[in-house]
């Protein structure tokens, strides 16, 4: 575990062969489509070939060379369900979905690209709510690097990962399974103990019609609380290994800004035992012109009603597409998120 790092020396040299090239790439997993686009901005940096410098310390990879690099502060904080810093060295338990967030000077105007450069803990990166935000879930004993590329206005760029060891999941035959397109997998993580099941900037995300199966991966047992939203409360405690299915049928008790279920925590131990469950309704959003630029329009006014769409069965990639290539549909551009067009691929595929 210690000589995590060891390796991690080379990713500068594999770095400048594949200089901008982050092509479209698809990855299809537990029924989520995702898809990292990068911009091919290859131009711009072709003269950033000053090699580049790895802290282990800090985890970063600085761009050396030009002169016009930024303050070569990029880096990748990774958070666990709880919201806590899960630090250089310590390994990634098996199907705990962890947060991986890149911040460094200049980052928000930057254009931003992540990759698995290493991946034998069988680990599958999702998109954030942002572009400086992604998650990463493993579920096999081995390694994992993610990697963030920076490219900055003045076509400097620096790049900064994450490599880590990874374990299996604890059981992965263990009566909860694992998620598929129609059911979401969340795991209390082992030492969960008395503290929040994750955190509010880390919400579990699930959409209407899917199943939350809430599994016990902690020592002590846990039951769900809730106001009858968005499911019924748990009946019992539920002990290590054991699991409740959570029926998502509506976005009832959802607060409107934040999307997050109110009201949902560890009936043993109270509010502060925080669970967040984030819920959009995509045939919902399929009929929402507030998303539109125009205010006027919303997929259904072009591809029929929810009911007999004309897009039924479209994929993510499909809609990402059409919605930045399709000139009728740049009235949709801006609008939605990734975890939006998400939530409307599902219920077009329901
Ligand atoms: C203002 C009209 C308009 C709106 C709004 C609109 N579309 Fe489209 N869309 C089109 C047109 C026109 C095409 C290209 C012709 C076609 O394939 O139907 C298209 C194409 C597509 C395609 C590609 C279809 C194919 O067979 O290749 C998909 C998928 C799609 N739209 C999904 C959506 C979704 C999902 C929404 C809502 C987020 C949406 N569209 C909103 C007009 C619109």
């Amino acid at each position: 575990m210690s000589n995590d790092l060891d390796d991690n020396s080379k990713v500068g040299s594999d770095e400048r062969n594949t200089d901008g090239l982050p092509r479209a790439r698809l990855i299809k997993r537990f029924g989520w489509v995702l898809v990292v686009v990068g911009v091919s901005t290859t131009a711009l940096f072709t003269n950033c070939d000053g090699g580049f410098k790895y802290d282990p310390n800090s985890g970063k990879l600085e761009s050396l060379g030009d002169g016009q690099n930024q303050s070569g502060d990029l880096k990748i904080t990774t958070f666990n369900p709880a919201g806590m810093v899960v630090s250089e060295g310590q390994s990634l338990e098996g199907g705990v979905d962890y947060r991986l967030v890149a911040t460094g000077t200049g980052l928000s105007s930057a254009t931003i690209a992540w990759q698995i450069t290493e991946n034998s803990g069988a680990c599958v990166l999702r998109n954030g709510v942002s572009d400086d935000t992604r998650y990463v879930m493993c579920d096999q004993s081995g390694r994992v690097s993610v990697q963030v590329s920076a490219t900055f206005a003045d076509g400097a760029r620096s790049v900064a990962s994450v490599p880590r060891t990874t374990a299996a999941v604890s059981d992965p035959n263990d009566a909860c399974g694992a998620s598929t397109a129609s059911r979401v997998v969340f795991r209390i993580p082992a030492n969960t103990g008395t503290s929040p099941w994750n955190s509010s900037a880390a919400p579990v995300l699930v959409f209407v019609g899917q199943t939350l199966r809430i599994c016990n991966n902690d020592a002590r047992g846990h039951q769900l609380h809730t106001n009858g939203n968005p499911c019924p409360h748990q009946p019992n405690t539920m002990a290590t290994g054991a699991f409740y299915d959570c029926a998502i049928n509506n976005t009832n008790g959802v607060n409107a800004t934040t999307g997050i279920v109110n009201g949902t925590y560890d009936h043993n131990i109270g509010t502060n035992a925080a669970f967040y469950i984030r819920i959009l309704n995509g045939q919902a959003l399929y009929a929402d012109a507030t998303q539109s630029s125009t205010g006027r329009d919303s997929c259904a006014t072009c591809h029929n009603p929810y009911s007999n769409s004309s897009v039924r069965n479209a994929s993510f990639a499909e809609i990402k597409a059409a919605i930045a290539s399709v000139p009728e549909m740049a009235v949709m551009r801006n609008g939605l998120t990734d975890d939006e067009i998400r939530a409307i691929e599902f219920a077009l595929n329901r």
